[in-house]
């Protein structure tokens, strides 16, 4: 049967400056001690950070963007492409994240077609989706979900071009985490949407779970059924709590 890679990713956010490297190279360390061969390590830095991180980065760490331009060059002052996360080295890149659509009002027709710029150029693409507290609060929480979920991957997107992230909104940097019941069921539906548009290879997509995942809620996180890794905010700046999450996939 079709299983997916797990993966564990840190998302630096706004985070991190030149000294920060220490803490990629403390994690390559840690991770001597070996993870299971069917879990990708990944590190997202900000944008300053990347090319250092891509040229540095041990083979134990793979290293992504946390968002790209949709176009593929030209008067776009203070954006980045995909093709120059894909020339630092980087191999992944974040895509929607709930901070983007709401600091930056992206929708998932802009999602989408920054997946599409990202996949186009061969970078995987992180594509994130999540349901507010009130949209929890008023029973949307799977229709919102599948909906980002429809909308934001490209048409053209095949099964190994993309990941997916969930993260209820309401869970991000607050401690609080819905109950493994609550993302199973998420995690399910996904499941269920991605096999309805992919068959058989939509049970090789990975599906993240995000939203204060730390070294303590880790181990009950990821064996729920459908949940193939984490997407780590503020437990993945110090390589010891990072470490801690990787736990949940040592061998
Ligand atoms: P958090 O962030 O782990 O700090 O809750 C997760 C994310 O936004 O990806």
């Amino acid at each position: 049967m079709t299983h997916p890679k797990s993966i564990v990713a840190g998302n630096w956010k706004m985070n991190g400056l030149s000294d920060s490297i220490a803490q990629l190279d403390a994690l390559a360390g840690m991770l001597d001690k070996g993870v299971k061969a069917d879990c990708d390590v990944l590190i997202c830095p900000p944008f300053t950070l990347l090319s250092a991180f891509a040229m540095q980065t041990p083979t134990s760490v793979a290293i992504g963007a946390q968002d790209c331009h949709m176009n593929s060059s030209g008067a776009h002052t203070g954006d980045i492409s995909a093709e120059m996360i894909k020339d630092t080295g980087a191999s992944y890149v974040i895509i929607g994240h709930s901070e983007r659509r709401a600091d930056h009002g992206e929708t998932n027709e802009i999602v989408s077609a920054k997946a599409k710029a990202a996949i186009h150029i061969g970078l995987k693409a992180i594509i994130c989706v999540g349901e507010t507290e009130s949209q929890r609060d008023a029973g949307q929480t799977l229709s919102v979900v599948l909906s980002q979920v429809i909308d934001s991957i490209p048409s053209d997107a095949s099964a190994d071009d993309f990941i997916i992230a969930y993260e209820p909104v309401w869970a991000i940097g607050t401690g609080r985490t819905p109950t493994v019941q609550d993302v199973a069921d998420v995690h399910a539906a996904i499941r269920k949407q991605l096999v309805d548009r992919f068959t058989e290879a939509g049970k090789g997509i990975a599906i993240l779970y995000g939203g204060s995942v730390k070294p303590s809620n880790a181990d009950e996180l990821m064996s729920v059924e459908n949940v193939n890794g984490a997407l780590v905010g503020g437990a993945s700046l110090k390589a010891e709590d990072f470490n801690g999450i990787i736990d949940a996939y040592r061998k």
